[in-house]
């Protein structure tokens, strides 16, 4: 794997001053400008709200084209792993680089297996919320307390403790995820079983009661594995540059996982699924599809059409596919090809890909598309989609922390801004304003 290198430099001419920059790149993609100097050598800022036009780190875990609609981790294309890989491969992918040989994938499958039980006392946290909370506020408040429990890996300074705290969180998300589904139905906490696989696992813990037994549909398992594995990483978004910011102060990792949740939160970004669903009940049946296509497309309205559009995809989310042809399987196995859901989903798909708003601002589905409508084929309530969502991209905000760490040009990150108020000005006492 290689580094980045300086493959040329571009000039920045104010007046008769000219800067000179480096121009670096990496392995595929996009070069970029080294901007380090240019407040010390020019008095200037960048400015990219949004941060449109910026590379914020140097990273080896995941490669995005939007332009073509391509997604690798580690060099592998989405829709190998998602057909050809399971989740616990593609977490030791993420955090190690490499896919593991037979040996490597069974040891960190019970390593991982070995972590998934929660300190009994965080129980108690459960306690704390109503029953109606909504289960990602949960998630942010028993996945920040972890800081509390789990001292012995809490220093980031150790590449161990790193290891540690990573495959911990990894075990316990679903532990955690699967709880705070069941205080919400008012159901008792399911333990996990040591002899269940990772999707299997939290199928068990989310959906088995203690009054029978539970039965594994290998569809489902595998459908629930293959959705894992579309939300495990997706380069510098959101809520991953919210995990890198908040380590960048030497946070925790439980804490720093903590803020990604609540920034994953949002519907601009993880909160889309749920969002998705909310969409499609309101508006209801095809009929309505053009005039929530006329409130999308109109400035004045604040609607947008929720899983579609993308800040990097300007082609077609390659997650989106995936999860479509997951969308079928599942629903062939349950039984209900005909779920209105879905052909409403369709209709409006093809739609607005044949609406010129749509084709020239180039919004496309994203993995938000559908993925809410296998999840609530699978018997989640819209109020834990985002919760998978946090639950999947764990790893990849874990790998993208440990990289972050083990970056010797890391430092504390400390944006500055374009200053737009007032200028010094006296104070004028109370008597006189
Ligand atoms: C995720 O970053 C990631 O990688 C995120 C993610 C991941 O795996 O981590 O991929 C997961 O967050 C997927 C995105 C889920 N969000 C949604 O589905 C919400 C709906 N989408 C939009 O809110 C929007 O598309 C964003 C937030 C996803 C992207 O917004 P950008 O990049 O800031 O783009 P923009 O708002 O500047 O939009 C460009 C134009 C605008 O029109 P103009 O101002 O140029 O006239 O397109 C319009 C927007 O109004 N537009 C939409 C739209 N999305 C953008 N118009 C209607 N419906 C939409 N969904």
């Amino acid at each position: 794997m290689s580094s980045s290198t300086i493959t040329g430099n571009v000039d920045l001419t104010e007046n008769d001053n000219v800067t000179n920059l480096p121009l670096m790149s990496g392995s595929v993609g996009p070069a970029v400008v080294d901007v380090r100097k240019l407040y010390a050598q020019t008095g200037h800022f960048t400015y990219d709200p949004g941060f449109t036009s910026t590379a914020s780190c140097e990273s080896a875990i995941t490669y995005i084209d939007g332009d073509q609609g391509v997604l690798m981790h580690r060099g592998y294309k989405i829709e190998d792993l998602a057909e050809k890989s399971d989740f616990m491969e593609v977490c030791y992918l993420l955090l190690k680089g490499e896919l593991p040989n037979t040996a490597e994938k069974n040891k960190f499958t019970h390593d991982i297996t070995y972590h998934t039980m929660l300190h009994e006392q965080l129980i108690q946290f459960f306690k704390g919320f109503r029953r109606d909370a909504h289960p990602m506020a949960i998630m942010v408040g028993v996945v920040g307390a972890l800081s509390a429990f789990y001292h012995d890996s809490t220093d980031i300074h150790d590449p161990k403790q790193r290891m540690i705290a990573s495959y911990r969180l990894i075990a316990k998300m679903p532990t955690i995820a699967a709880m705070a589904y069941k205080y919400s139905v008012g159901q008792p906490f399911i333990y996990p079983s040591n002899d269940l696989s990772y999707a299997e696992n939290f199928l068990h813990m989310t959906f088995s009661v203690p009054a029978e037994n539970y039965k594994l549909s290998p569809t489902i398992s595998r459908a629930m594995d293959r959705i894992f594995i579309l939300h495990a990483d997706h380069e510098q978004n959101a809520s991953t540059s919210t995990v890198r910011l908040a380590g960048s102060s030497g946070a925790n990792p439980f804490a720093c996982i903590a803020a990604g949740i609540a920034c994953l939160w949002g519907p601009a970004h993880g909160g889309a699924n749920e969002a998705v669903l909310n969409m499609l009940h309101e508006i209801g049946s095809v009929d309505r599809v053009q005039e929530f296509i006329a409130k999308a497309k109109d400035k004045d309205d604040p609607f947008r059409l929720m899983g579609f559009g993308h800040r990097v995809y300007k082609n077609y989310d390659p997650r989106a596919k995936v999860m479509q042809k997951a969308c079928h399987e599942v629903l062939d196995e349950l039984g209900i090809k005909d779920e209105p859901m879905l052909k409403l989903a369709m209709e409006l798909e093809k739609i607005a890909l044949e609406d010129p708003y749509f084709k020239e601002k180039k919004l496309f589905p994203n993995v938000d598309f559908y993925s809410g409508i296998i999840l609530q084929a699978l018997g989640f309530p819209t109020s834990m989609f985002t919760v998978l969502f946090a639950l999947a991209r764990t790893v990849g905000w874990v790998a993208q922390w440990n990289e972050m760490m083990e970056d010797p040009s890391q430092k504390i990150g400390r944006p500055r801004q374009l200053y737009t108020g007032y200028d010094h000005r006296d104070y004028v006492d109370l008597d006189k304003r």
